[in-house]
């Protein structure tokens, strides 16, 4: 499956903060496995490894959405992280990785 990003103007938060995932919703609660099948999270290959960029969400088969500023480190390598619930953890079964083909940027964010 190949995957279109789309960067639009969103509410997505941008990079989180450095390994391990501090918990940064006061009461929330940790969603369950597969619970939000359409969240997904965006990498980008800097350093020598994949970084946690933003997240995102499916919008189709071939479509995804996340936030305009995500794509500012463009030069570098993106790819797209399906099926993850601990980002932390690199070895969960249910993940699936896609690169996309295509960006494109909303035309009225600057
Ligand atoms: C997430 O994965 C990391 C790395 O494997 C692990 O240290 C951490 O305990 C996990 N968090 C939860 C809530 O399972």
């Amino acid at each position: 499956m190949v995957f279109h990003l789309l960067f639009l103007l969103s509410l997505l938060t941008d990079k989180a903060d450095p390994e391990p995932v501090k918990p940064q919703i006061i009461g929330g609660e940790d969603a369950r496995p597969g619970e939000f099948p359409w969240m997904i999270l965006i990498q980008y290959f800097s350093n020598d490894e994949w970084e946690r960029g933003c997240g995102g969400a499916i919008i189709d088969h071939r479509h995804i959405i996340t936030a305009a500023h995500c794509w500012l480190r463009k030069s570098l390598p993106h790819r797209v992280v399906v099926g993850a619930h601990n980002i932390s953890d690199e070895n969960e079964p249910s993940r699936q990785i896609h690169v996309p083909c295509r960006f494109h940027q909303h035309p009225m964010w600057n």
